[in-house]
């Protein structure tokens, strides 16, 4: 590198050291929104979650804009963002993984009927049952084959699910039934006894969990969502389980996050909710790749996990 580039780190109050230090070592002077005084004309790169809108646009040197985390609609969602700039978003393994043990810890818990065995304990009732269906005969829908998608689909195959995924395009994974498009979506979701929502969330995708998408799936379904709260549309999916359609669902995100006090789903008891958290980027991984991001983009190499801004993913 030659100058040090200047980075303008964009991260709840709070939040800001467990990225500064070892941005700060890895050769770049950071400076945290909202604590460290600067200068927008000399900023070269933006690093953060969700910048207040406008904030980007003001800064004239800005070169590339790091996600912290793998989904940018809250990049996207400010009118003024400055497409013109690469937008690069975090891919990693490890988050990856850490997505695909969360959907894989759900379905297998439902799967395995965790609730009925933990009301037994409670009586003091040694009460043994059957699998209320058997593994490979329970249908596992993945909406979202990405990065993380795939992922979640390989575990849960490898439970012995039988697993289908549906995206934009036609996917090959092994063991892994691929549906592409809107077209396919009516099939796919036919199919699904458990349904993981893991699609980015663009306009195309805001609330594609409404009351005619629990419709089609099969009476019983159970919906897991861990893409984005836009995705869902709650009061339907409240009254898909009330009506007895849906048998529950497990919730990572929320049209509204915190998830406010006073809403049903925290004591709706079919709805497991957790607070955004089925998988929290790791800052070791995120500053690495964001250190060596920054290193090739002075060299003038192309970034690598840039942004489509007509797909918004
Ligand atoms: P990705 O690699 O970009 O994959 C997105 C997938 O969605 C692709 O398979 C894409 O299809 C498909 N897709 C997008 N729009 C579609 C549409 N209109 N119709 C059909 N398929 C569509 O994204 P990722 O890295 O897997 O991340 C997915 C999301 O997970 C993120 O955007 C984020 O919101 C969420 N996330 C949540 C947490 C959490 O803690 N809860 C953590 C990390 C990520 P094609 O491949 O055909 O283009
Ligand atoms: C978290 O929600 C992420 O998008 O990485």
């Amino acid at each position: 590198m030659s100058a040090q580039p200047n980075v303008l780190l964009l991260v709840p109050p709070g939040w800001g050291g467990l990225w500064q230090t070892p941005l700060s070592i890895g050769g770049l002077k950071v400076f945290a929104h909202g604590v460290d005084a600067f200068d927008p004309a000399t900023i070269d790169y933006a690093v953060g979650f969700r910048p207040p809108p406008g904030l980007l646009a003001s800064l004239p040197r800005l070169k590339a804009v790091f996600s912290l985390g793998a989904g940018v609609d809250g990049f996207l969602l400010d009118p003024q963002f400055p497409k013109h700039i690469p937008l690069i978003r975090f891919v990693d393994v490890t988050l990856s993984r850490e997505m695909a043990q969360y959907a894989a810890m759900h379905v297998l818990m439902q799967h395995r009927t965790v609730n009925f065995f933990e009301a037994a304990q409670r009586d003091g009732k040694w009460r043994q049952r059957m699998l209320p269906r058997a593994t490979e005969e329970t249908r596992v829908g993945i909406l979202g084959l990405g990065e993380i998608g795939t992922v979640c689909a390989e575990r849960i195959r490898d439970h012995g699910f039988s697993v289908s995924g549906w995206s934009r395009t036609r996917k090959h994974v092994d063991g892994v039934k691929s549906y592409a498009g809107a077209g396919e979506l009516d099939a796919f979701l036919a199919q699904c006894d458990f349904l993981v929502c893991v699609l980015p969330l663009t306009p195309d995708t805001r609330h594609i969990l409404n009351a005619a998408a629990f419709a089609k799936l099969p009476k019983g379904a159970y919906v897991i969502n861990i893409a984005r709260g836009g995705h869902l549309n709650e009061p339907d999916l409240i009254a898909a389980i009330d009506s007895g359609h849906l048998s529950g669902a497990t919730l990572d995100v929320f049209e509204t996050e915190p998830l406010p006090e006073g809403n049903p789903i925290w004591s709706h008891p079919k709805i497991i909710a957790t607070p955004h958290i089925a998988a929290i980027t790791h800052p070791s991984a995120a500053t690495r790749s964001i250190i060596d991001g920054i290193a090739a983009l002075e060299r003038g190499h192309a970034p690598k996990n840039v942004v489509d801004m007509t797909r918004g993913y």
